[in-house]
């Protein structure tokens, strides 16, 4: 298996290191082999080149068969620069058209939802991650002065949104819960009366065809409630790329925060290059310090040899981690884990 790496800013080589540590460990269990190349794409890389991604790496980094990212954002860096111009850029590039984030509150984990546990928040989000408002459509009229406009524009494509609606009834069919097969849209189709028609007529089309899924619709704004209230009664989630975003950070704190949660940008196509990360940022004030949480960097790596191929070791990494958040850490909160990210990272491994 050929991993490119990108450790990224601030936090990020922390949380990779530790990733990288684990993918050691459970290749050496597993038996399998793996090459990686590191790449320093991030905030000091774009400050001191002045271009944030060389010529010819989004085809370097297609060549892999995954990437693995740490985290981008620098302090130094305007916002939207690095976003845009790395993260946003090979999402697009690569064409990852699904954004697979899994919301669930590992053993031990603290959550803010009183007399929630485990058993009530495991639910998957699956985010369009091509489309939408993240196009980039849009610009300025008159600007600076008083009389200004600036418009955005949301796209929605029925290529975009039925291949993401699709395989989200795919992936409900896989996971197969116990309690039911449940796919809920969520969306605004009361108010945005042309995008959100054709997500939900082609949702109603293709639920035709996966006849064991209950294909349920929630409106966004009711999604947020029933998140913090019934968490327990979501399965899977098909939404469109910003709402996605939204309700996914919404989902992060309910699963402990951003120290636990992970994602990953999958191009499920034949020979595409999916992209796994930690949902969390690069947090320049823990940098350096080892009290950074490394359990999401981990959960991605699991994410990322789950989806590559490695089913097995995926989801040994997945069952160590839950080991290690069970019955070792005292909080998912940096600097107060009760371990160093290092020792976080070790006690994984002796998990596994
Ligand atoms: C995320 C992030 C990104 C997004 C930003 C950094 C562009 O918030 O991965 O959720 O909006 O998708
Ligand atoms: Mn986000």
């Amino acid at each position: 298996m050929k991993i490119a790496v990108i450790p990224g800013d601030g936090t990020g080589p922390e949380v990779t290191d530790e990733a990288l540590k684990v993918l050691a460990a459970v290749a050496r269990k597993q038996g399998f082999e793996y090459q990686l190349t590191p790449y320093e794409f991030g905030g000091e890389y774009y400050l001191r080149c002045g271009e944030i991604l060389p010529e010819g790496a989004v085809e370097e980094l297609r060549e892999h068969d995954a990437i693995y990212l740490g985290a981008v954002g620098h302090p130094d860096v305007a916002p939207g620069i690095l976003e845009k111009g790395l993260l946003l850029h090979l999402r697009f590039q690569l064409d990852q058209y699904i954004n697979l984030r899994p919301v669930e509150l590992y053993p031990g984990v603290e959550t803010p939802l009183a007399g929630k546990g485990p058993d009530d928040i495991n639910f998957v989000v699956v985010r369009e991650n091509t489309e939408d408002l993240y196009c980039g459509i849009g610009g300025f009229l008159k600007k600076g002065t008083a009389d200004e406009v600036a418009t955005q524009s949301a796209v929605y494509t029925r290529k975009g949104c039925e291949r993401c609606i699709r395989w989200a009834f795919e992936y409900t069919q896989r996971r197969n819960n116990p309690s039911g097969k449940r796919l809920t849209l969520v969306a605004k189709t009361n108010v945005l009366t042309f995008g959100h028609d054709l997500w939900d007529r082609t949702f109603r089309e293709v639920a035709r065809e996966y006849p064991d899924v209950e294909a349920d619709y929630n409106h966004v704004d009711a999604c947020c409630m029933w998140m913090i209230k019934n968490p327990e009664y979501y399965d899977v989630i098909v939404t469109t790329n910003m709402f996605g975003d939204i309700i996914t950070d919404l989902g992060a704190m309910l699963q402990g925060g951003m120290g636990v949660a992970a994602g990953g940008n999958i191009n499920p196509d034949e020979g595409g290059t999916s992209m796994f990360e930690p949902m969390g940022g690069s947090a320049p004030k823990y940098t350096g310090q080892n009290v950074i949480n490394p359990i999401a960097a981990i959960a991605a790596m699991g994410m990322l040899l789950e989806h590559s191929g490695q089913q097995d070791a995926g989801q040994q990494v997945i069952e160590a981690v839950k080991q290690v958040t069970g019955t070792r850490m005292e909080s998912q909160a940096a600097g107060r884990m009760g371990h160093s990210t290092t020792e976080v990272g070790d006690l994984v491994c002796e998990a596994l």
